[in-house]
């Protein structure tokens, strides 16, 4: 590393777990870029103070994780439509006399990682679990890929209801909802079920669904990646259905932060999924 080395890095409270130190430093030595990406613990009560310190010493920008998304949106000046909707960025990019850029790259992450995979959903109904934050960057993911009909299905189904009233004024696809108990008559005909929530992540209960009610053409996503193989993919995989992991959104939602903070345009291969599967175990 040189003197001038392009600096940016990860802030999160803890920030020990992150696979982005992992990710990017994969592309820092594939494409021998002058510049380093660093792992960030800060507590929330010090985070403006951090980010104006960061700033005032060049780095490029920051990727922001748990808690810090809210607050990031929050102290942003300018702000892109998926962060507008999410209303959290994890991406803050130092611009020009203090300004500061958020965006949230989530959506197209997972939009990426689902092309990918080669799912079509053009035309087609999908299910959605969850009304968190991921359940946002779910919606507009599946809306950017043609989704007709949308369910989401959340275990609180008052939040899936607040969550489509928000989302559908601003995009084409057709939003209902319900609860999780509405899962076997909500499955016959469609083309994808996504899982957004937490269930099934290391240490947390799995959803525990009976997946034969699905199609079989129908593909399976879980946007957890720890584990890797989730029950839910495990049982999707036994009936012979299409699974998608978490860790092709990880990748893809990567992309945009690395082009910003070192001007190269990195590439998901599968040297780096081996790369991150390794840093996993
Ligand atoms: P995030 O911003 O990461 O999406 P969140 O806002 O805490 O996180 O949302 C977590 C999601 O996982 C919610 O949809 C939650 O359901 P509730 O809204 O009913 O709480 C869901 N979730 C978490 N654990 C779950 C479990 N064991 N079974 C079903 N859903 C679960």
């Amino acid at each position: 590393m040189s003197g001038n080395a392009k600096v940016a890095g990860i802030i999160g409270w803890p920030v020990g777990h992150s696979l982005s130190p992992a990710l990017h430093g994969f592309w820092l030595e594939a494409h021998k870029v002058d510049g380093a990406y660093v792992p960030l613990p800060v507590a929330p009560e010090n985070f403006s103070f951090v980010l104006d310190g960061l700033r005032r010493a060049g780095f490029k920008g920051v990727n922001l994780t748990v808690p810090h998304k809210e607050a990031g949106f929050a102290l942003a000046h300018e702000t892109d439509e998926a962060a507008q909707i999410a209303g959290a960025v994890n991406l803050l990019i130092f611009g020009e006399h203090g300004h500061m850029i958020g965006r949230n790259t989530d959506a197209l992450g997972l939009e990426a990682s689902l092309r990918d995979a080669g799912v079509h959903i053009t035309g087609e109904t999908v299910v959605l679990f969850g009304a968190g934050g991921a359940a946002r960057a779910g919606v507009l993911a599946l809306n950017a890929l043609g989704a007709k009909e949308i369910r989401i299905l959340n275990r609180n189904a008052s939040r899936a209801e607040a969550l489509a009233g928000s989302l559908a004024p601003k995009i084409a696809a057709c939003l209902t909802t319900g609860p999780l108990t509405d899962w076997p008559k909500a499955a016959s005909d469609v083309k994808l079920l996504l899982n957004t929530t937490s269930a099934g992540m290391k240490g947390k209960d799995a959803l525990n669904l009976d997946l034969a009610p699905l199609p079989n053409d129908a593909a399976v996503c879980d946007i957890v990646y720890n584990p890797l193989e989730t029950d839910l993919l495990k049982n999707a995989k036994a009936r012979g259905l299409k699974t998608i992991d978490g860790l092709g959104m990880l990748m893809h939602q990567a992309v945009p932060a690395f082009e910003t903070f070192y001007g190269v345009r990195p590439a998901v291969t599968p040297e780096l999924r081996r790369h991150l599967e390794a840093a996993l175990k």
